[in-house]
């Protein structure tokens, strides 16, 4: 049995793929390659990204698209039954399931990833997400809470617990009171699956240092990021504990330097989706707090190209130019995505990820 989850393999700097469970993945864009997210789209983007040795394949949890021409990540699959569906078919990338506390019980939501750890037969991981959108929370009914990260402490206790407690248990906590409750079978990982917490403010990084394996978060420059990533250290120090820090980067990777920003420039601005960028960019700056204020006016591009995250443009020696760096500020890996990511997934993996052995990041 392979009780090792990919994330704590040997290599220095962990790769993933994000986002390709979503119309567009990432990119705000009307090309017409753009990423449709249909399921054998999914199968063929996992099997490269398992085949090539990438550690882990992330999803996003969205509900409701931004609008514009196409409706932008309106059309999404749902993280557990996703993760399910490809961890019968994979062989040894992580899964993730990206899940909304508040949305989901977590007696559900621990029989849910035990599932997929079992199916998967240890490749489980559980990103944890509070959400920010108001009019995703109202399809449930539900509101954004000023306590979200109070309920996710206990929300994963009593996920802990389920696999933990060996008779049934009883919670009773400011959000869940719950009476006798059994799950079995417990998830193959001990204590749990791997967790990760997709946060950027302060009481999201607190949460993530006391709570969970691993921060998944954004920067604007690599300045940034080296502050960011000091001040979570300095959290998860404060625990006790030692908090790996992932990024997300959207990814244009091409022989030249010139072509990679010619195909950035057409797709994330003569063609992108402007009304959606439009309504996404809105809808980020007064709901969510995952980035800086700054970002909004400085990076338009980077919104339609990749949800504000940060971009690796460029030839295969300069995305590892820049993945060194990242790296050097102490971030243990970045989920990357792509426009198409089965057209482009093989280029990078077959180019960059050699650069990245020889730059000591990977070794395999
Ligand atoms: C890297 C990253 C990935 C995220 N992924 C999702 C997601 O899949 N679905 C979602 O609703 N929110 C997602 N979020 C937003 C968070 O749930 C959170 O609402 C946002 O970061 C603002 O709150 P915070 O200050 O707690 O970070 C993500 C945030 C970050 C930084």
């Amino acid at each position: 049995m392979n009780h090792l989850h990919p994330l704590k393999g040997p290599n220095r700097f962990k790769l993933g793929v994000f986002s390709a469970n979503a119309d567009g993945g990432l990119a705000i864009t009307d090309v017409p390659e753009r990423w449709r997210a249909r399921w054998d789209d999914n199968l063929n983007a996992a099997g490269i990204a398992d085949r090539a040795g990438l550690e882990f394949f992330l999803p996003i949890a969205r509900w409701r698209g931004f609008g514009g021409k196409n409706h932008v990540r309106e059309w999404s699959f749902e993280t557990f039954t996703w993760a399910a569906g490809l961890a019968a078919v994979t062989k040894q990338i992580g899964l993730f399931m990206t899940v909304h506390v508040p949305l989901l019980h977590p007696v559900y939501a621990a029989k849910a990833l035990a599932t997929v750890d079992h199916i998967s037969n240890g490749r489980a991981g559980l990103n944890i997400v509070c959400g920010w959108n108001p009019d995703e929370f109202a399809m449930f009914g539900a509101k954004l809470s000023d306590d979200a990260y109070g309920q996710a402490a206990e929300w994963l206790e009593v996920i802990e617990r389920c696999y933990g407690d060996h008779q049934p248990f009883d919670f009773q906590g400011k959000y869940y009171a719950l009476k006798g409750v059994v799950s079995r079978p417990a998830s193959i990982q001990v204590p749990r699956p791997l967790t990760m917490n997709a946060a950027f403010g302060a009481p999201g990084r607190d949460f993530a240092a006391k709570n969970c394996d691993f921060l998944f978060s954004t920067f604007s420059n690599i300045e940034d990021g080296r502050k960011h990533y000091a001040d979570i250290k300095e959290r998860s120090k404060l625990q006790g504990r030692d908090v790996g820090i992932y990024t997300v980067c959207h990814v244009v990777c091409r022989e030249t330097q010139k072509e990679a920003d010619d195909y950035y420039e057409r797709y994330a601005v003569t063609l992108a989706d402007h009304g959606a960028v439009d309504n996404h960019m809105a809808q980020k700056k007064e709901f969510s707090n995952s980035h800086d204020k700054n970002a909004f006016d400085l990076y338009r591009k980077r919104f339609a190209g990749g949800a504000g995250t940060y971009p690796l443009v460029g030839t295969p020696e300069k995305i590892v130019e820049d993945l060194v760096k990242i790296s050097k500020e102490g971030y243990a890996g970045a989920a990357l995505t792509f426009v198409n990511y089965t057209y482009e997934l093989p280029f990078f993996c077959d180019r960059v990820l050699p650069l990245m052995k020889q730059a000591g990041l990977r070794v395999t």
